[in-house]
């Protein structure tokens, strides 16, 4: 097989930042323009690290930054070694880098590892050569397969896309043969070789200029015809065991869905997303999504947990992260987002402003490792009836573009975000007269904004709250109350409707519940209350026993 270095040393334990990281992503040409063209740039982020550092985040994903023709907003990558002109130069990237070093946060690229733009050179070269198999091509003797599309320049045939027309799929090989597709190649074939050689070429370079990892998008799509992901895994693993070798305190996360395959796949941590894994996405979807924003025509209707009617329950989640955490066993982490540029964000409608507190009390508390989306920290809201942009649109009810606006920073002109005239903004503002802003946020200690800063800080000094800490359910639905480390009792309740119920554990004697972050949760050693969309972290002095 393809394996370089020894195929059965074990993989090294991620690098231990890891488990103090707390992610926030960025979606580059919404954050932040320093030059006035209306789209978000690094110099703009570097602007911005204050907010950053302020809340407390240490490691930032950017969304593609790469030259690109922006067909479906930069994961179409026409070159994987420039930074695209719109977002600045190389050295922009390095002073960003540097700035965030300063200030104890790490920058994690994404690599989009499955497929390039069509603009790519490689593509543009295999286009006029019929023995170029860095792309999967048939040999243009037959029809058009299912799933391929035509060749648009001289070469014969037809190529495989692996998401949009305009992204062909790189080839890494078939596991399976099928004397009916000529076109598979076994994944040791000549063109899988390169494309793999390709990949560590790109992190080494990035990775040399002081990044520290990557978010790897749509990672289990590498192998085609490969039933368990067993050549997709070995891939990964090849990659990750050269990774430990070059660069032992980088980083990658992906885009995967089903932690219990990609960790052991190589991968140091994998987001929980709306699809993938054992249930197709359904246990991010029983958190978060509740029919409004984006909505795939694949979803089956369902009830979620956050939602004030309070018809969800945490358990389809929970049940979800015990058997990823049980496969892991330590070795990786499973990473959870409130949103992210593919999906509806946490305020999306209808749910309120009230209701967003209780989430960020659950998923700052949580073992799993918190990503925040920007923009997520000061409420911004999904906002429908975008145009297309870029290839926002995904389906009938599935527009990108309502998590993908500007940045909301003041009530300066177009909220702080740019100088530009407002109509040559990436996408428009919330036109909601009542947008939050980060401004108005900082001058408010009761703001959603201070309160992620003191979970976040809360975390952070608090290992027990951390990926190790213990977790221990104690109540299930409404609300859900747990244990972490024994002794911090975390009480959430997503709905409108309030509680109150004997404390489902015992408090250890002569010690007094002392609350840490509470609001409308109220603890005494016999009973507990918490009122609709209430949450409350609150330290036991001693570990507690379950009643
Ligand atoms: C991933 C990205 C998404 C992109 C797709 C194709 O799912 O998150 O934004 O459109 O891959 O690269």
């Amino acid at each position: 097989m393809h394996h370089t270095t020894s195929p059965h040393a074990a993989l090294a334990p991620a690098p231990s930042w890891l488990s103090e990281a707390v992610l926030y992503q960025i979606y580059p040409q919404s954050f932040a323009d320093s030059d006035g063209d209306g789209i978000g740039d690094l110099a703009g982020i570097t602007a911005h690290l204050d907010h950053l550092s302020w809340l407390g985040v240490n490691t930032v994903w950017l969304n593609p930054c790469f030259a690109s023709p922006f067909r479906d907003g930069g994961y179409d990558v026409s070159d994987y070694f420039s930074i695209a002109p719109r977002y600045g130069t190389d050295d922009d990237l390095a002073t960003l880098v540097d700035a965030a070093r300063r200030r104890g946060i790490r920058i994690l690229l994404d690599l989009v590892a499955g497929h390039t733009s069509d603009r790519h050179a490689w593509f543009q070269h295999a286009l006029h050569d019929p023995d170029d198999h860095r792309y999967i091509w048939t040999d243009g003797s037959g029809p058009v397969p299912e799933g391929f599309a035509p060749s648009p320049g001289p070469r014969p045939g037809a190529y495989l896309p692996n998401f949009f027309v305009s992204q062909p799929a790189l080839n890494f090989g078939y596991t399976r043969s099928n004397a009916d597709e000529p076109w598979r190649q076994p994944v040791d074939a000549e063109g899988p070789r390169a494309n793999r050689a390709a990949l560590r070429e790109i992190m080494d370079h990035w990775l040399r200029l002081g990044l520290s990892g990557f978010r790897v998008d749509m990672a289990s799509s590498l192998v085609k015809d490969d039933p368990g992901h067993v050549e997709t895994t070995a891939l990964w693993q090849e990659l990750r065991r050269w990774l430990d070798g070059a660069h032992p305190e980088a980083v990658l996360l992906s885009e995967w869905g089903d932690p219990a395959v990609s960790v052991p796949a190589g991968f140091h941590g994998d987001f929980f997303l709306q699809f993938g894994g054992p249930d197709n996405g359904l246990p991010m979807r029983s958190l978060w999504s509740n029919g409004g924003g984006t909505v795939d025509t694949a979803w089956e209707p369902q009830d979620c947990w956050f939602h004030a009617d309070g018809k969800g329950t945490p358990d389809t989640f929970v049940r979800a992260w015990q058997n990823a955490e049980a496969a892991l066993h330590g070795t990786g982490h499973v990473v959870l987002p409130t949103s992210n540029h593919d999906f509806s964000r946490l305020a999306t409608e209808p749910r309120s402003r009230a209701e967003l507190p209780a989430a960020f009390a659950f998923q700052l508390t949580w073992p799993t490792l918190p990503a925040l989306y920007y923009g997520e920290e000061i409420g911004m809201r999904y906002v429908p009836g975008l145009p297309d942009h870029e290839g926002s649109r995904l389906g009938p009810q599935y527009n990108r573009a309502g998590s993908r606006t500007p940045m909301q920073w003041d009530d300066t002109a177009n909220a702080g975000f740019s100088t530009a005239p407002a109509e040559d903004l990436y996408l428009p503002l919330d036109p909601d007269h009542d947008r939050p802003t980060v401004a108005a946020q900082r001058d408010d200690p009761d703001s959603l904004l201070h309160l992620v800063r003191r979970l976040i800080a809360l975390r952070r000094t608090t290992p027990e709250l951390g990926p190790t800490g213990s977790v221990r359910i104690l109540n299930t639905g409404y609300p859900l109350v747990h244990l972490r480390g024994g002794r911090y009792l975390v009480v959430v309740n997503p709905r409108r409707e309030p509680v109150t119920m004997p404390l489902p554990c015992t408090v250890p004697p002569g010690a007094v519940p002392r609350p840490l972050e509470t609001s409308g949760v109220t603890v005494t050693d016999s009973t507990l209350s918490a009122e609709g969309f209430g949450f409350g972290i609150h330290d036991l002095g001693a570990p507690g026993t379950p009643a």
